[in-house]
């Protein structure tokens, strides 16, 4: 059966995360200019060499790092729970790049990878001590996760100015398009105290981008609070 945050998904694939669309949403452009370029920078960083490498995009949406990614490396798996987001991204029809419908549950039970990427996933997932526990176990010796989640001063600076998010009964919520979700934010002090459980992940890299000139030309109708970096990206390598 579906859980309901699938289903507010699927309403979003066609809708946010299709990047076949004329003009992209901003809740999916920002991804594709601001944190796509520091997540390849992050590979470029630790990798000389991709041609061999197996990579992992958990809670690949449509797909569209997967694609960007896949012509690099030596083979992609995409995986989301949501149906709408794996048909979109099964459209492109990438030869090294394979997509499937589930979660932490479905990685295929033969594959480890050499980078881990989750690209504003972990917010959205209450159990992320579990998720992230399991991801760290499918990553080789050498390999790097890399996850962007929503910056909390970001976050703050939206709920003033009542932009977004909002908080009802102690509950953060995200509003995209007309759809609400809930948000279980986490600081990046929070992510190294739950990193810190496993002695074999060490720290690579903190990012908090800046917005980019050409999102906030294509965008200038947002009020985003532009002066505050909207994603917190942060890595950990497998010694
Ligand atoms: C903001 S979208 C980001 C999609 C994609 N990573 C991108 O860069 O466009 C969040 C994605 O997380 C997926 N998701 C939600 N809960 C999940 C879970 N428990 N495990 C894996 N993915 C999940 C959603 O279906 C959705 O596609």
């Amino acid at each position: 059966m579906k859980s309901m945050s699938e289903d507010k998904w699927n309403l979003l694939a066609k809708e946010i995360f299709d990047m076949n669309k004329s003009k992209l949403h901003p809740g999916a452009m920002d991804n594709k200019l601001i944190a796509y370029p520091e997540i390849h920078r992050l590979i470029n960083r630790h990798f000389k060499s991709k041609k061999g490498l197996q990579v992992l995009d958990f809670g690949c949406g449509t797909g569209n790092f997967a694609t960007e990614v896949s012509a690099k490396v030596k083979g992609v798996i995409g995986i989301d729970p949501s149906l709408e987001m794996i048909e979109i991204a099964n459209r492109e029809g990438i030869s090294n790049a394979e997509f499937i419908l589930g979660d932490i549950n479905n990685i295929p039970e033969s594959k480890t990878f050499d980078i881990i990427i989750a690209a504003m996933v972990f917010q959205f997932i209450q159990d992320i001590d579990n998720v992230i526990a399991r991801l760290c176990d499918r990553l080789n010796q050498g390999g790097i996760l890399i996850f962007a989640v929503h910056n909390n001063r970001y976050i703050e600076e939206c709920l003033r100015r009542k932009y977004k998010f909002y908080e009802s009964e102690n509950r953060l919520y995200i509003q995209l398009s007309n759809v609400t979700i809930p948000v279980f934010n986490k600081s990046s002090n929070d992510y190294v105290a739950l990193f810190s459980k496993h002695a074999n992940m060490v720290k690579y890299e903190v990012i908090e981008p800046p917005f980019s000139e050409t999102y906030l030309k294509l965008y200038a109708d947002e009020i985003e609070p532009a002066h505050i970096s909207k994603f917190l990206i942060m890595s950990y390598v497998k010694k």
